[in-house]
């Protein structure tokens, strides 16, 4: 996918946080790690042993079909294999889905970034949650 894609399919999932423009795309593809399929892409970060999940959209028509899955476990063999053995990201504290998905693939709550997020005009800013998870501590 190109950076125009990926800006147009994060605009699809995206409200809040704002989606990301093409021109961003095209820098964070300079240092991050790519995933993509049909109708979804994950873009991750790799530094050291640690492992960031930056961003993961699946396009709105295609969800509930364990793409989303699929590419968090395909991140998570990746980025093993070039030596990571720590993920982390930041999910917000409403994103329901997100949560219950990476739950699924047994990331754990570590921390709380209380009202990281800005919020919609008007709204009320919202907390992170960050979650992290090491393979090599499955339980
Ligand atoms: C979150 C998102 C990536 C899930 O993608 P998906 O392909 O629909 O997810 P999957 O089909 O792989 O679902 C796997 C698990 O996630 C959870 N899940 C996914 N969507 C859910 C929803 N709408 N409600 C509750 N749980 C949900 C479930 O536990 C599900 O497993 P189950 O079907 O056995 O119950 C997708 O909804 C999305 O792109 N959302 C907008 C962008 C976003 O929030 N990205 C994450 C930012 S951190």
């Amino acid at each position: 996918m190109t950076p125009h894609e990926l800006s147009l399919l994060h605009k699809k999932c995206f409200t809040f946080p704002r989606p990301w423009s093409t021109f961003e795309f095209e820098v964070l593809l300079k240092t991050s790690l790519l995933i993509v399929r049909p109708n979804s892409f994950l873009l991750g970060r790799l530094a050291g042993a640690e492992a960031e999940i930056l961003t993961l959209a699946v396009d709105p028509d295609h969800r509930l079909k364990g793409l989303g899955y699929d590419l968090i476990a395909a991140f998570i063999s990746e980025a093993s294999l070039k030596g990571a053995s720590q993920f982390i990201l930041e999910v917000s504290e409403i994103n329901i889905a997100a949560i219950k998905l990476y739950k699924k693939h047994l990331f754990k709550q570590i921390a709380v970034r209380p009202r990281y997020y800005s919020s919609e005009i008007g709204g009320e800013k919202k907390d992170a949650l960050v979650l992290s998870y090491c393979p090599t501590l499955k339980k």
